[in-house]
């Protein structure tokens, strides 16, 4: 049975990648979905087989119901403004997902640029401070439904648990964003809002896109991912739909890892 029928859901770099597949994968299960980006349409590296729709109207055509909100993570207006549209055409925000970030690329902090290291800390980690600040802010005016006010799921990354080479700053940001959902998690579950992340490994998307394409770097995926295989968008879209659902009722603060074990040695 689906299991967010009549909850409404807003994410934050929907038009591609991991956040379009977790808003796919929320209104499958029935939620209502505010997508938002900087760009309506999908990036072109990315692995989906119907990169030529976007995320909301695949929504609707699957006869869901979806919004679509340009909106700069790393801008309190813009995120704001999200947070009002799924208050405004759906009556509450039941479950805040903030997924947008950037990669600017491979280099040690000796060649990192200042302005390399503060856009990914305004788009990777700010931006959710900024989402969880709005949508916390809703939440609290809301009744507990189903034993929550609200669930947020935070979208880190193992960069966020472990070092990865020749990425200082996506590492930076990652490490505030775990340890931001944790501080979350001990001052509102105490009001019923759990706060949730998931820390995927490396998947199949266009910013990882470079890394697969080459075959050497290729190799060193493969060759510290355990599993077989790569993982997909929409292996992160299962994890978080289940931390957005009431079948994860009684996590707050947890790191939810879906690395293909690479976090496991
Ligand atoms: N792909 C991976 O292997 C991987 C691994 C771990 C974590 N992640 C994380 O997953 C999230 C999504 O990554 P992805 O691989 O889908 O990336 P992607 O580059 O494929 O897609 C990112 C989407 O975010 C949007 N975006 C970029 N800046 C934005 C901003 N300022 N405001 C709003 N939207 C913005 C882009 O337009 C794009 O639609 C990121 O937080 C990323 O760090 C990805």
């Amino acid at each position: 049975m689906a299991r967010l029928i009549g909850k409404t859901a807003a994410v934050t770099g929907s038009s591609s990648g991991n956040g379009r597949a977790i808003a796919l994968a929320l209104a499958a299960e029935g939620a209502n979905v505010v997508c938002s980006d900087i760009r309506k349409n999908a990036l072109d590296g990315g692995y989906e087989d119907n990169l030529g729709q976007d995320t909301d109207d695949i929504i609707r055509a699957n006869g869901g119901k979806a919004e679509y909100l340009d909106a700069d993570a790393g801008k309190r207006d813009d995120v704001q403004a999200v947070v009002d549209r799924a208050v405004q055409a759906f009556g509450r925000l039941d479950i805040m997902v903030n997924n947008a970030g950037i990669f600017t690329g491979l280099h040690t902090i000796v060649d990192e640029t200042e302005e390399e290291f503060d856009k990914t800390m305004l788009v990777n980690c700010k931006s959710v401070w900024l989402g969880c600040k709005s949508a916390i802010t809703q939440m609290r005016r809301q009744d507990v439904v189903d034993g929550t006010r609200g669930r947020i799921v935070n979208i880190a990354s193992i960069g966020g648990l472990v070092g990865l080479a020749m990425e200082p700053a996506y590492c930076t940001a990652k490490g505030a964003v775990v340890n931001l959902t944790r501080q979350l998690a001990v001052d509102f579950s105490p009001e019923r809002i759990n706060i949730n992340a998931v820390c995927p490994g490396f998947l199949h998307t266009a910013m990882v896109r470079p890394f697969i394409d080459d075959p050497e770097l290729n190799e060193v995926l493969h060759s510290k991912t355990p599993w077989p295989d790569l993982g997909y968008a929409e292996d992160v879209a299962k994890a978080t739909t289940f931390l957005a659902s009431a079948d994860a009722s009684w996590a707050s603060g947890s790191m939810l890892t879906i690395d293909g074990g690479y976090t496991a040695p």
